[in-house]
């Protein structure tokens, strides 16, 4: 198994690396690329902990010796966020980024499950499905948009109200990943919010990335707890690939379009990528009409990367 991480210099990259280093299983191989020179160094540097995952680094403007073989590419190349701007605001710089390095993962590893982190994601997993179509090799199953910083401060922030262990809350988390996108299922985390409470801590999942841009201060947005979140992720398609049954995260992937053609949504993986889209269950009332707000937002996301030309 070749795990590959794009990007991997950078905040995100480091914190992500670091983690896969230390807990993916004996014998698999990490792949490090980023534009900046440091990046075998990242990787001489890792090399020194003693786990049995080989790790190898590259850097340059040519990412494809890093993709040779590679079962999973995970992207966080692109720049952050920086304070007064929102996940759009990227758009720019991020979408020909990420178009490049798809483009260049169809040639190099047309079968890999590819995991984009680049924001602004609701856009930038349109911008790869179209290149990996132009190439000829799209196939639906294979391709995620990175969501699970969503549930995972979901998981943290209704522990905390509640003075339980985050290891015990579980809130699905559908739609996009910006803004009033993103939807956390707090009717069915097991707690109990009324309507004040369901939408201030949704507003807070919300703006979630924005606390952190905002307390950073211009040092850029969340690396660190969005590598956790890409390291359970990674880890997660890892173990499916590696045959074990059972394992569903909520993900942004294409499905039946019938909210979106892109939508996050809790799914079950497996050996291809994506086994089977899972249902997400009933809505309460106020979630039903903050997803019914969102998605024109969602599809005009979506519809930029689709129109997106270099
Ligand atoms: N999905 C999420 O939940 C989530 C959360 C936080 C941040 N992000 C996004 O992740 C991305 C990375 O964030 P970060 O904090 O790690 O930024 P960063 O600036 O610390 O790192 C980005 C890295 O990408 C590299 N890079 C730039 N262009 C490249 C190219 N063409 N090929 C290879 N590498 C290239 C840079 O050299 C740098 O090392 C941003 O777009 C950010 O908005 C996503």
């Amino acid at each position: 198994m070749k795990v590959a991480i794009l990007g991997a210099a950078g905040g995100i990259g480091q914190a992500l690396s670091l983690l896969l280093k230390t807990q993916l299983p004996n014998g698999t191989e990490l792949s490090l690329y980023d534009i900046a020179p440091v990046t075998p160094g990242v990787a001489a540097d890792l090399s020194h902990i003693p786990t049995d995952v080989k790790v190898t680094g590259f850097s340059g403007e040519d990412p494809s010796p890093a993709l040779v073989s590679a079962d999973i590419v995970l992207i966080s190349a692109g720049v952050a966020r920086k304070p007064g701007m929102d996940r759009s605001d990227l758009f720019n710089i991020n979408a020909g980024i990420v178009k490049n390095l798809v483009s260049i993962c169809a040639d190099t590893c047309p079968k890999a499950l590819i995991g984009i982190i680049t924001n602004p994601v609701n856009t930038t997993v349109a911008i790869a499905a179209s290149i990996l179509k132009q190439k000829g090799v799209y196939d639906p199953a294979r391709l995620f948009g990175i969501t699970t910083l969503d549930i995972i401060r979901s998981n943290t922030f209704v522990a905390e109200v509640n003075g339980v262990s985050p290891e015990d809350v579980n809130v699905p988390v559908i739609g996009g990943h910006s803004g009033i996108t993103i939807l956390p299922l707090l009717s069915q985390s097991g707690f109990q919010f009324n309507a004040d409470e369901a939408a201030a801590m949704t507003l807070r999942i919300q703006n979630a990335g924005t606390e952190v841009v905002e307390a950073k201060a211009g040092g850029g947005s969340a690396t660190l707890s969005m590598g956790q979140a890409a390291a359970k992720f990674g880890l997660s398609l890892v173990r499916a690939l590696n045959g074990e049954k059972g394992i569903v995260e909520c993900t942004y992937v294409e499905g039946s379009g019938d909210k979106a053609r892109f939508f996050a949504q809790p799914v079950l993986l497996g050996k291809n990528g994506v086994e089977e889209i899972l249902s997400y269950g009933e809505l309460s009332d106020f979630e039903e009409t903050t997803l019914n707000a969102s998605l024109d937002t969602l599809k005009a996301d979506i519809l930029l990367g689709e129109l997106f030309k270099e």
